[in-house]
């Protein structure tokens, strides 16, 4: 090990920066959270120490470095733009045993400043010892994607528990597997979904019993987004690798399930147009009885789970049993498909509103507010409307939108086997006949699909 990673406590110790540009700027910045009382030496100041001495968060002398200036001071950072009073600095640091840093120069320094990730206060460090910040920031982006945003909050809660689970526990190896299950557990999880009052609930019930509560089933309603794993939630991923069983429908896409913990059991709701495979009441009765087993159950569902997904319902049967749940976002299709096709769904100069509206055919027939989406300046997006297409088309134009207005189709938006139809609303529906684009497809209707032409990025 090149270097010894320390946690420094500078919680109002005086702190020196020599230097007044961004990147003097920018470690003041971190001196600041960590609590340092920061002087500042440099003729002349940046935007963010400008900001900084407004606020009167720093001290600032606006002249040259002297030797003095390193006094009583708790560390020292050298970010001039003088190569020359960086080395001196750095040698008169070391020489009175003032730590020191000089930016980017790890030759020059007794300490250097790590990557870090902070999830107060919970703190992770990553050095590559002055080898390659990059590749620092890349480990450290990795990294913020594996800890919950909820880590501090977690900590906080551990904090306060740690007496009383040390005096509950005198056997030092049952006080670990408890923590350990804990911080894992049920309790964790309602922490990060911000339940905070449950989990000290079950915190008590937990150190009641002495043996770690909270395991009783929960139903995770996920969204799943519209094809493209990496367009997953962070939280969505975590609770996935949670799951005792997943119900699942047909519209998740295979690489998406298979992000689900392997040993999971798989359940297939169904859900093909007209031949479903579960009844929504069979599922929201499922759902109930797979918690009511004590297992974690992940009810994915593609796209969002509350917009055209019937989220709704199924938590609406788990609130009344009273099983304990939570929702998780997903990005819609309609977000999903724009982004992909190159058409933005709004945009100042065309759409100043957008609807999303099902293009469900129920008996033949779509009950509509036709009026309404005839509306200019604004987009209107069809979900299930791929068999009802020549009805739609129709139905807009009878109400007075101008039937050269543009119009697509987005296959399979998101993946690799999208494939995107453009026309106008006159011509859509013999495109989609020829074309036979396969479900599931959205229809765009607005003035924004011809920037496709122009926007598209997504070449599949
Ligand atoms: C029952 S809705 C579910 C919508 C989902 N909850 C969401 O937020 O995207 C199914 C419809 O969503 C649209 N859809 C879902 N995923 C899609 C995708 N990847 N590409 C195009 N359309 C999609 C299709 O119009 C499909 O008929």
């Amino acid at each position: 090990m090149e270097l010894l990673p320390i946690f420094l406590d500078i919680r109002d110790k005086p702190c020196l920066v020599v230097g007044g540009g961004e990147v003097a700027g920018r470690k003041a910045g971190l001196l600041l959270r960590a609590g340092a009382r920061i002087r500042v030496i440099a003729p002349g100041l940046g935007p963010t120490l400008s900001s900084l001495k407004q606020q009167q968060a720093i001290n600032h002398e606006a002249r040259e470095y002297r030797k003095e200036d390193l006094g009583q001071a708790t560390l020292v950072v050298a970010a001039t733009d003088d190569a020359g009073l960086n080395r001196r600095i750095s040698r008169e640091a070391q020489r009175s045993g003032t730590p020191v840093n000089v930016v980017d120069q790890p030759e020059l320094s007794s300490f250097i400043m790590p990557s870090i990730i902070d999830r107060s206060p919970v703190i992770a460090a990553v050095s590559t010892g002055g080898a390659s910040p990059v590749l620092a920031r890349l480990i450290r982006a990795r990294l913020e994607s594996l800890i919950p945003a909820g880590y501090g909050r977690l900590a906080e809660l551990a904090s306060r528990y740690r007496e009383r689970v040390k005096q509950r526990f005198s056997d030092t190896t049952a006080r670990r597997r408890f923590w350990e299950d804990v911080l894992q557990g049920g309790v964790a999880e309602r922490v990060f979904s911000g339940h905070l009052e449950e989990a000290d609930r079950l915190m008590e019930q937990a150190l009641a019993e002495k043996r770690p509560s909270g395991e009783a089933g929960e139903v995770y309603l996920i969204g799943g987004g519209p094809g493209d794993p990496d367009l997953l939630t962070f939280r969505a991923l975590r609770l996935m690798q949670r799951a005792d069983v997943v119900v699942y429908d047909r519209l998740v896409a295979e690489p998406i399930l298979d992000l689900v913990r392997r040993d999971a059991e798989r359940i297939y709701a169904g859900k093909e147009n007209s031949h479903h495979t579960l009844s929504q009441g069979e599922i929201n009765r499922l759902l109930v009885k797979l918690a009511r087993q004590g297992k974690r159950v992940v009810r994915l569902k593609g796209g969002d789970p509350f917009i055209f997904g019937r989220g709704g319902e199924e938590i609406d049967t788990l609130a009344e049993q009273g099983i304990p749940f939570q929702v998780v976002p997903g990005i819609t299709a309609a977000s999903g498909c724009a982004s992909y096709a190159g058409i933005p769904i709004t945009h100042r100069d065309y759409a100043h509103a957008a609807v999303f509206v099902t293009g469900h055919l129920k008996d033949d027939h779509l009950d509509l507010n036709w009026e309404m989406l005839a509306q200019p300046n604004q987009t209107v997006v069809f979900y299930m409307g791929l068999h009802g297409l020549p009805l739609i088309c129709r139905k807009l134009v009878e109400h007075g939108v101008p039937p050269e207005m543009p119009a697509a189709l987005v296959q399979q938006g998101t993946t690799p086997q999208q494939r995107v139809f453009t026309g106008t609303i006159a011509t859509l529906a013999e495109i989609a006949a020829r074309e036979k684009p396969r479900p599931p497809t959205l229809i765009m209707v607005g003035e924004v699909v011809r920037l496709r032409d122009k926007l598209n990025w997504y070449h599949t």
